[in-house]
């Protein structure tokens, strides 16, 4: 506290160009210094000491398998190469993965969970929900199954989990300890270890048994291209006809649960069970992009989350008892409603087990 009173202080009282000076100085100084610092941001000792050895080292080098030691994967093996990574010592990636990941990919990360949010709630307050043009009809439509709202709740209960556990691992360091101290900060984060690695394999489980319970209504048909032409009528209240998902929730379930899954899987997998051989080098891109993976698939169910929720009045009651009035269905499933009407589908059994309701209804 002092010191940083301390340093804010002496900088306001030191005049901008003999900083920039200094600052000059301290780069020139680095760049011509005897160990090449460059990539080492910031130069931790292990770095420091690669760096050393392979500029020491005599021809061939240790980055040439001649040397008798082993280069793979950017990794510095200190004692010849048996099997695996048991002999890793030191590792280059490992100060390159710890930089991007506290620096640039922290960063942006963390703006875009601010920042999407804000747009969200920015929209709501000027465009507003997609409220019914009539009113309700006080008829219900059977639209979810008790097994359907099962498997929707499993996963996204178990999404929300890994989405706090593993954001408490990436930013807590830095947003967590200065306002709960070290001790609290060290429960939270061992706590948010244990569940991020037992839920993840269960998130999979759910995921798997939402895309088969979900597959096929959420293939595209033809009407949905005229949907998003007009952008699901969000901005202009229209409503769109839709079938029994709308082309909004197609692209969630193909680009969310689907695409952002199987990476969020493959990845936390690997992470997981790190006993299959996997190199430090593979771990680091595992991470980068179970990083990225996180980031997109968090700040795409902010959406998903608005829009079942705030965004249209009656869907939250659709997932969570089952049934929509049929002024809603009307209004936000056209086609679906019709199909049902017509005897075309019939509208989703209460009972029906993972696939059934796909006879029932249209995409
Ligand atoms: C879609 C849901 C998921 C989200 C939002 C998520 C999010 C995250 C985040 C933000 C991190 C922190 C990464 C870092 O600090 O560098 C992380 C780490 C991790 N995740 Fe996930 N994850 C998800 C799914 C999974 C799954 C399905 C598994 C395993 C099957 C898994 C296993 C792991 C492991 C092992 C780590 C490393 C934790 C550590 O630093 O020791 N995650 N996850």
């Amino acid at each position: 506290m002092n010191m940083t009173r301390l340093k804010t202080t002496t900088l306001c009282s030191v005049p901008a160009w003999s900083l920039a000076a200094l600052l000059g100085l301290l780069m020139s100084a680095q760049s011509l210094a005897v160990v090449p610092h460059q990539d080492a941001v910031p130069a931790y000792a292990e770095e420091q000491t690669i760096l050393q050895i392979e500029k020491d080292a005599p021809e061939p080098g240790w980055t040439s398998p001649a040397s008798g030691k082993q280069h793979d994967d950017r990794h510095f093996l200190l004692f010849t190469a048996q099997d695996g990574e048991q002999n890793v010592i030191l590792q280059r990636g490992g100060n390159t993965w710890r930089t991007l990941r506290n620096g640039p990919i922290a960063t942006l990360s963390g703006t875009l969970l601010l920042a999407v949010p804000l747009l969200i709630l920015g929209f709501y307050r000027l465009v507003g929900p997609a409220r019914l043009d009539q009113p309700e009809s006080g008829r219900q439509m059977q639209r979810f199954s008790a097994w359907q709202r099962t498997v929707h709740w499993a996963t996204a209960i178990s999404f929300l989990v890994l989405a706090f556990s593993g954001l408490v691992l990436l930013f807590g360091k830095k947003v967590l300890i200065p306002l709960l101290g070290h001790g609290a900060f060290s429960w939270l984060a061992i706590i948010s270890k244990y569940l991020h690695n037992f839920v993840g394999p269960l998130f999979i489980v759910c995921s798997v048994l939402m895309f088969i319970t979900f597959m096929w209504q959420n293939l595209f048909r033809r009407w949905d291209w005229d949907w998003v032409k007009k952008g699901g009528g969000l901005l202009s209240h229209q409503h769109v006809p839709a079938g029994y998902f709308n082309a909004g929730e197609k692209l969630w379930f193909w680009g969310g649960v689907v695409l952002l899954g199987l990476v969020m899987s493959a990845t936390g997998l690997m992470l997981n069970f790190v006993n299959f051989g996997q190199t430090r080098y593979l771990l680091q891109w595992a991470d980068y992009l179970h990083l990225a993976g996180a980031t997109l698939y968090i700040v795409a169910s902010m959406g998903h989350i608005y829009i079942g929720t705030l965004g249209t009045p009656g869907a939250y009651h659709a997932m969570r008892h089952g049934t929509v009035d049929e002024t809603w269905a009307k209004a936000h499933h056209r086609y679906w409603y019709d199909e049902v009407k017509t005897g075309r589908a019939a509208s989703v059994p209460e009972q029906n087990a993972p696939g059934t309701a796909m006879n029932t209804s249209t995409g």
